[in-house]
């Protein structure tokens, strides 16, 4: 276990109405462990957070977060919401470059780094999302693909602008797969993020970046990941869903 700080995140996806958004924060809120260490975000759909927001009131241990916004500020762009109005309804928090998104919304590193910017400015922390797929994890091309996606969008920033960065590993082959990387696995892709990151930026910076592991993370194998060394947390999907197995990965530091 590490000593930085433990953070669980939940990305709910496109799942949930309004009124199964607010009974499964009430189900997260009743099962919550009141003393844990644990940072605890959810990240719901847009169109759910102002209720969820107001309902959260009286929750600090509880944060808000979206699951992506705009690379523009404001303006004629159908269908997209700006950081701005993320933060204008109670998010501190904002994933970006989920590879559900670069995928099948053809995000690009450029593109990545524009919401980041919009993030920032907008006092967002960004969640940054990383990781390779099948074909490259088996090409033996994973530490290169993962090192060019922190390059291509981080190296336009100063150290100064990510201090409250979080990272997310999550290797596409194990999302919704049931397949867990090990935690062999995990720790080794983490230490050589924090290499990188060591690299671009500074080994302080590096030695404090929380950097949060997904794909298939549930309340059975979330022990074993957080325990390693450099596995700081996790970004949870399916197993977010239900409140006492999230809750569950919430204590399993
Ligand atoms: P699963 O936990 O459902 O595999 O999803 C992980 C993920 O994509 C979190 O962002």
């Amino acid at each position: 276990m590490s000593f930085r700080r433990k953070i669980v995140a939940g990305n709910w996806k496109m799942n949930n109405s309004l009124a199964e958004a607010l009974t499964l924060v009430d189900g997260v809120i009743a099962h919550l462990d009141p003393n844990t260490i644990t940072e605890v975000i959810i990240c719901p759909s847009y169109a759910v957070l102002a209720p969820i927001h107001a309902h959260l009131q009286g929750m600090p241990k509880i944060r808000l977060g979206a699951q992506n916004c705009s690379e523009f500020n404001s303006g004629a762009y159908t269908g997209e919401v700006s950081a701005q109005m993320i933060t204008s309804v109670g998010c501190q928090y904002v994933i970006v470059g989920h590879s559900e998104r670069r995928t099948y919304c053809n995000e690009s590193s450029e593109q990545l780094t524009q919401k980041m910017k919009r993030a920032l400015e907008n006092k967002l922390h960004p969640i940054f999302c990383i990781g390779e797929n099948l074909e490259e994890r088996n090409g033996a091309k994973h530490f290169d693909i993962v090192k060019g996606q922190l390059k291509n969008v981080l190296s336009t920033f100063s150290l100064h602008d990510l201090k409250e960065l979080l990272i997310a590993y999550e290797p596409v082959w194990a999302i919704g797969t049931g397949v867990t990387a090990t935690s062999a696995q995990a720790q080794e892709m983490h230490a050589f993020i924090r290499k990188t990151i060591s690299e671009l930026f500074s080994v302080d910076f590096a030695n404090t970046l929380p950097i949060l592991y997904g794909g298939s993370c549930n309340a059975l194998n979330a022990k074993e990941l957080f325990a390693c060394k450099d596995v700081d947390g996790g970004l949870i999907g399916g197993a977010s869903l239900k409140a006492e197995d999230f809750c569950k990965i919430i204590s399993s530091f």
